[in-house]
């Protein structure tokens, strides 16, 4: 294969991770001009270009260095764990996204009584994540014969080729249409960075860190604000108590006014309305409350 020096990053083509990776991606500084057949986009701006494929897809075209990293379900890349030849390069989870949450789930006809796994004994499972469902049976102490769907598997138990199914659950909308009930979790999913356990030495590699970098400043300050207000003094441990991830404020002086600070505080989530009350009866004023764009320590 001949060399690279831009690099490559695969996600969904279509689908519930599609539109949250590209905001997270335009979030990291990343622009992308919008190829005719919509596969490949190239990236102005940074020399980093987007591969929109099959979810499915994701974790072998890193393994065969297709794509140097991509955005993926945790549920997608712990089955290619699982299940890929142990001749192919490990491929990891280098960072949660904090979103696409969902989870890999048994689910019955409504009817059939379900109290513990046990019970799924002798049935027939229908579903696109061998690898993990037969680690959960296994761990469960249950022998069941796991059949093997690529698609629609909730149609499985309606249609007679499978008594149980074992796909991805959100809504539940999809279980409800099909008259199924979820009767265990297998595993919690969302949407993960996944990439080679060690990075390229080259250009690519300086790339992935630049990358892991940015995204490290956005997650981390995705749900923070930054709280601005004028404080007593003496009433600083009261206000910072009622502030979330009880940050360590930075604090100034205010002419003239000794008793008196402007306290300045990341916070590690939203700020309320009661919370904004407290601490204006614990003697705070004029305050302001931002949302955080990057962050680059
Ligand atoms: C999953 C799963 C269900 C649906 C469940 O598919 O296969 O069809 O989502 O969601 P719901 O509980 O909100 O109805 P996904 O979107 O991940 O696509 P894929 O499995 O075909 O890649
Ligand atoms: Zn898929």
């Amino acid at each position: 294969m001949k060399p690279r020096d831009r690099l490559r990053i695969a996600m969904q083509k279509s689908g519930r991770l599609t539109e949250p990776a590209q905001e997270l991606l335009a979030r990291c500084g990343l622009k992308f001009r919008q190829s005719r057949d919509k596969l490949f986009c190239f990236g102005e701006g940074e020399p980093v270009d987007l591969l929109l494929v099959r979810d499915d897809d994701i974790p072998g075209l890193i393994a065969e260095g297709v794509c140097d990293l991509g955005i993926v379900g945790r549920n997608v890349l712990r089955e290619f764990q699982l299940t890929a030849d142990s001749s192919v390069p490990r491929i990891e989870e280098l960072r949660p996204l904090g979103f696409g949450g969902c989870r890999l789930s048994v689910a019955m006809p409504q009817e059939d009584a379900y109290t513990d796994p046990s019970q799924l004994g002798g049935l027939r499972i229908a579903t696109s994540y061998p690898g993990l469902l037969g680690e959960w049976l296994r761990e469960n102490g249950v022998e069941a014969k796991v059949v093997m769907l690529a698609g629609s598997v909730e149609i499985a138990p309606r249609l007679g080729t499978a008594d149980a199914i074992c796909d991805l659950v959100s809504s539940g909308a999809t279980l409800n249409a099909n008259q199924l009930r979820e009767v265990a979790v297998v595993m919690e999913s969302q949407a993960v960075l996944a990439g080679p356990a060690t990075l390229p030495t080259d250009e690519r590699g300086d790339l992935a860190e630049l990358m892991l970098r940015r995204l490290d400043g956005v997650i981390q300050v995705r749900d923070s604000r930054l709280v601005m207000m004028q404080a007593p003094r003496d009433a600083l441990d009261a206000i910072t108590r009622l502030l979330p991830g009880m940050p360590r404020p930075t604090l100034t002086q205010v002419d003239g006014e000794p008793g008196q600070v402007v306290l300045q505080a990341l916070c590690a989530g939203a700020v309320s309305w009661r919370q904004l009350e407290e601490m204006k009866k614990a003697g705070a004023r004029d305050m302001l409350v931002l949302p955080v764009e990057k962050m680059l320590a």
